[in-house]
């Protein structure tokens, strides 16, 4: 499947059409961005570690039933994906606290959830993405309450498989944004699941292998990806 014309570029993703209207091709960049773009910088190999481990993931998660974009993976940077219509919403899970809910309810980073905390977030830049509750949600039109039950379910669904999956690798799977699409009449898992939009903290070091470190300039940040690149296709 060729790449056609280019109908989005987005911080760290590029979308193209195909010939067939109904699929998508989305190509991953090294490009890197924190704190709404106010960071800007470059981590060489992500692109390629992003596709292949998002690629792992979704098929993963189409196994154990959660529907996904994820169509094939084209090359290096490429993957075939569902065209779809975003729902304007980024959800989290967090399974030990990190990030945002130390600075929203001022409890301190590390500390392990006994349940895991949903939460969604209006995806719009020009806000921050800020965090609101299902209600906000209605009243901007961005979901129906069938819709945010659903999106609700599978988040948690797939809480509990990258939560077993990360298990095996040694990986404490500390928190995750997902985004989902419309699709035919359904809902679809879509975006990626990749250290760029995940928390991974390994078990026993608590070495951060994630994006936080170049968000807070940890260095080895190259390393840190190509890590949980080469520890995921082990296992798959
Ligand atoms: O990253 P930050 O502290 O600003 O936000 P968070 O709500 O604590 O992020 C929770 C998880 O979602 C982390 O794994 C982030 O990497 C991810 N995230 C993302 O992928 N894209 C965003 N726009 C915000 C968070």
């Amino acid at each position: 499947m060729d790449k056609g014309e280019l109908l989005y570029e987005g911080k760290a993703k590029r979308v193209y059409s195909t010939s067939d209207p109904d699929l998508y091709v989305q190509e991953f960049k090294d490009d890197a961005t924190a704190f709404n773009a106010k960071k800007k910088g470059e981590i060489v190999g992500k692109g390629v570690v992003n596709n292949k481990i998002s690629s792992v993931l979704f098929q993963m998660l189409e196994k154990e039933g959660v529907p996904t974009h994820f169509e094939k993976l084209l090359s290096d940077r490429d993957m075939l994906i569902k065209k779809v219509e975003i729902v304007m919403l980024e959800v989290t899970v967090r399974n030990i606290t990190a990030g945002g809910i130390c600075r929203t309810i001022g409890v301190e980073e590390g500390v392990r959830l006994k349940e895991p905390v949903y939460e969604i977030h209006y995806k719009e830049d020009k806000l921050d993405d800020p965090l609101i509750n299902e209600d906000h949600a209605k009243v901007l039109g961005l979901a129906t309450d069938e819709e945010m039950a659903i999106i609700k379910d599978y988040a948690l669904k797939i809480n509990q498989l990258l939560k077993k999956f990360f298990e095996g690798l040694n990986i404490d799977l500390v928190d995750y944004k997902l985004e989902f699409g419309r699709y035919k009449d359904t809902i679809i898992l879509a975006d990626e699941i990749s250290p760029d939009t995940c928390r991974f903290w390994e078990k026993g070091t608590g070495k951060k292998l994630d994006k936080d470190r170049f968000r807070q300039d940890l260095g080895d940040v190259e390393d840190a990806y190509q890590e949980m690149l080469s520890r995921i296709t082990q296992e798959s």
